[in-house]
């Protein structure tokens, strides 16, 4: 036996080949990325698969209640929670949106399992063990809020609240759950870990630019989700009339354009996103009866995202008004900015160092899972490169040599974890 050291180095093949092989899995014609929507019959495969290849390695699988998977190695004698010291940790999600790349998520959890292997093989001894998880329904966009099975699992949503939540196609995530096969039996909340760590792409430009190996992510900015369901009269586009109209169209219109105007005028880190809009009953020459649509805010300030929050209603008031339409507001995610732990984010930072991987701390602008175990225990994430800052497109790409310095830049900050003695 050895004690842990940073002389082993992740197998970058394997770790090649198993994120390539689960991309194939609702793999979009034509691309290299894939549509794997929380509990569909894809993220059942992509399930299916991981979980083949954790109970390969040995390692002790938990499902629970909300369909998150947890593998555990038996380093430190225990044998699942509360029999032993509480695991170091990685994880992320395989979930995807529906014009996924092959990266997102999925690079966090098939590195934690390459992690695995690599002290495993070779034979590395510690006090405490290694667990790698996937969370369901990162994405959020079939089933929101984002985030939702680390949410359960660290105790911010009852596990009866997160079940009955009904989709954008009219599933409801208990029946899915079911339905899929990981409606499992392990409790939430689930047991905090001694500490997690997150390997995930950037998802923006800043690493490339700056031509800076990993992302020293210090934390995640606030997320504010709402849908508007605005309601209007459908009525003849020859003849109506342009004051007599009560166009839920032009109202939409309107909202998505001060979304933008609003991002631009608070500034800082404010982002404003009009991602879905759909309109009924959407005809050329019908004016609008109703529209649907998605309003996603973000700022690393609380405060600032509370008054962009505080504006939108503004706005809607104001259009219903101008527009004579009336509109029902849905929060559908609100979660604060989020700052990891500061150790956890110097030992990243110190192992980046000792490999001589340029790095840099930085914000994370999406949503992971990472933001919710750092509720629960000392977390932190690490980022690689994404090539031309592309994500949640098929186009998504990261460097293979990024891939294997983040995932050994994983595989030291875990070891060092392990030994730590907080
Ligand atoms: C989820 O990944 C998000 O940032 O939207
Ligand atoms: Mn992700
Ligand atoms: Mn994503």
């Amino acid at each position: 036996m050895r004690s842990a050291t940073t002389s082993i180095a992740i197998d970058r093949d394997r770790l090649l080949h198993r994120l390539g092989e689960l991309a194939q899995i609702g793999r979009i014609q034509g691309t290299s990325g894939c549509s794997r929507l929380a509990l569909t019959d894809a993220d059942r495969a992509g399930r299916d698969l991981v979980r083949t290849w954790m109970e390969d390695l040995g390692l002790t699988v938990r499902i629970d209640g909300i369909g998150n998977v947890i593998a555990t190695t038996h380093h430190g004698g225990g044998d699942g929670p509360g029999s032993g010291p509480a695991p170091v940790m990685a994880g992320s999600h395989i979930d995807t949106v529906a014009t996924g790349g092959r990266y997102d998520g999925n690079l966090g959890v098939i590195a934690g399992l390459e992690v695995i292997e690599t002290v495993l093989a070779a034979g590395v001894e510690l006090h405490r063990p290694l667990a790698v998880g996937f969370f369901t329904d990162e994405e959020g966009s079939r089933f929101p809020p984002d985030m939702l099975g680390s949410l359960v699992y660290a105790g911010g949503l009852s596990l009866e609240n997160a079940l009955a939540i009904v989709g954008i196609d009219g599933a409801v995530v208990g029946e899915e759950l079911d339905r899929i096969g990981y409606l499992g039996p392990a409790p939430l909340p689930g047991p905090a870990p001694h500490a997690f760590v997150e390997l995930h792409i950037e998802q923006g430009p800043v690493l490339e630019s700056e031509g800076i190996r990993i992302g020293v992510v210090e934390g995640v900015q606030g997320i504010s989700w709402t849908e508007l369901r605005i309601t209007g009269q459908s009525n003849h586009a020859g003849t109506t009339p342009m004051p007599l109209r009560r166009d839920a169209g032009l109202a939409a219109a309107r909202i998505a354009c001060f979304v933008r105007d609003l991002a631009v005028e608070l500034g800082g880190s404010q982002v404003g996103t009009v991602g879905a809009i759909t309109l009924a009953p959407n005809l050329v020459n019908v004016v609008a009866a109703e529209a649907t649509m998605t309003v996603d805010l973000r700022n690393t300030d609380d405060v600032a995202l509370s008054e962009a929050e505080r504006r939108l209603e503004l706005c809607v008031s104001g259009v219903e008004r101008s527009e004579g339409v009336t509109v029902a507001m849905r929060r559908l995610a609100q979660y604060e900015p989020v700052s990891f732990d500061p150790e956890v984010v110097a030992i990243v930072e110190k192992v980046a160092g000792q490999m001589e991987l340029p790095s840099r701390r930085m914000p994370s602008g999406a949503g992971h899972d990472a933001q919710m175990m750092a509720r629960i225990c000392p977390t932190g994430m690490i980022f690689v490169p994404s090539a031309g800052g592309i994500s949640h497109n098929p186009a998504e790409h990261t460097e293979p040599d990024d891939l294997e310095a983040g995932a050994n830049v994983l595989l030291a900050t875990m070891l060092e974890l392990a030994e730590a003695r907080w």
